[in-house]
């Protein structure tokens, strides 16, 4: 069965004093869906946008705007997302004192719905919801900021995420996030992963303002994937 891939360019390490035409941008050049991240100082050290930067760029772009929480609680803030033009929310099921109910929640709100797993997270989680999500965000760096080393220990479990979905039978879209690279998209890519996050390896590529700045990345990372 040949996945579709799909490249989700993280705004956290883009120019914030210029978003709108980053996401215009690096949508023109050939990625497919935003990635949204959203920290809270709580759930992880560092503290970035919420539903108002997400309303801002909906008008900006198409483009799927996939909202990554990082934020506990969790539940209280998903109806302002969803309110925002969110299209995809996932969060980090340690965060959620009742997972199943949060998965619901996001459904109701009329966005797709999805769990993160940290490199260290059990994906036992996953054992009694997978009716319940669309989405699976594999964390390869620790959360919290844009930069870090991909973790290799991560690929098994991106295989083992695989598997589970192909077994489930049912479209669950898997992302992996942080660290990814051209240089590593394929191996990942390899590993079962269809939704590739990548922050520094895109807006790190160019900081002039021609508009086609991350075309070449993004045409690499593509390239890498076809032979993925
Ligand atoms: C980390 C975030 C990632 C991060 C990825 O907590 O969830 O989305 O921005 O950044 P890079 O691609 O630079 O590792
Ligand atoms: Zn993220």
């Amino acid at each position: 069965m040949s996945r579709q891939f799909r490249i989700a360019p993280s705004i956290l390490s883009a120019n914030f004093a210029k978003l709108g035409q980053e996401v215009t941008d690096v949508i023109a050049s050939g990625a497919d869906i935003i990635h949204f991240d959203v920290m809270d100082n709580h759930y992880v050290p560092n503290l970035t946008i919420g539903p108002l930067v997400c309303e801002s760029l909906r008008p900006v772009t198409d483009a799927i705007i996939d909202v990554h929480l990082m934020v506990k609680p969790v539940d209280r803030i998903i109806p302002d997302f969803a309110k925002a033009g969110a299209n995809i929310i996932t969060f980090h099921p340690e965060a959620s004192e009742h997972i199943d109910r949060t998965l619901s929640l996001i459904r109701e709100c009329g966005c797709k719905a999805g769990l993160v797993f940290n490199p260290a997270t059990s994906l036992s989680y996953l054992d009694y919801v997978m009716d319940k999500v669309d989405m699976i965000l594999l964390m390869s760096v620790n959360p919290g900021f844009g930069g870090q080393k991909f973790i290799p220990e991560t690929l098994n479990k991106t295989r083992a995420v695989r598997q589970r979905i192909d077994a489930s039978g049912r479209d669950i879209w898997l992302e992996v996030d942080g660290g990814v690279k051209v240089d590593n998209i394929a191996e990942v890519a390899r590993a079962g992963a269809d939704v590739f996050v990548a922050g520094s390896a895109i807006f790190g590529a160019a900081r002039d303002s021609d508009a086609h700045r991350y075309d070449s990345v993004v045409a690499a990372m593509r390239a890498e994937l076809a032979k993925a």
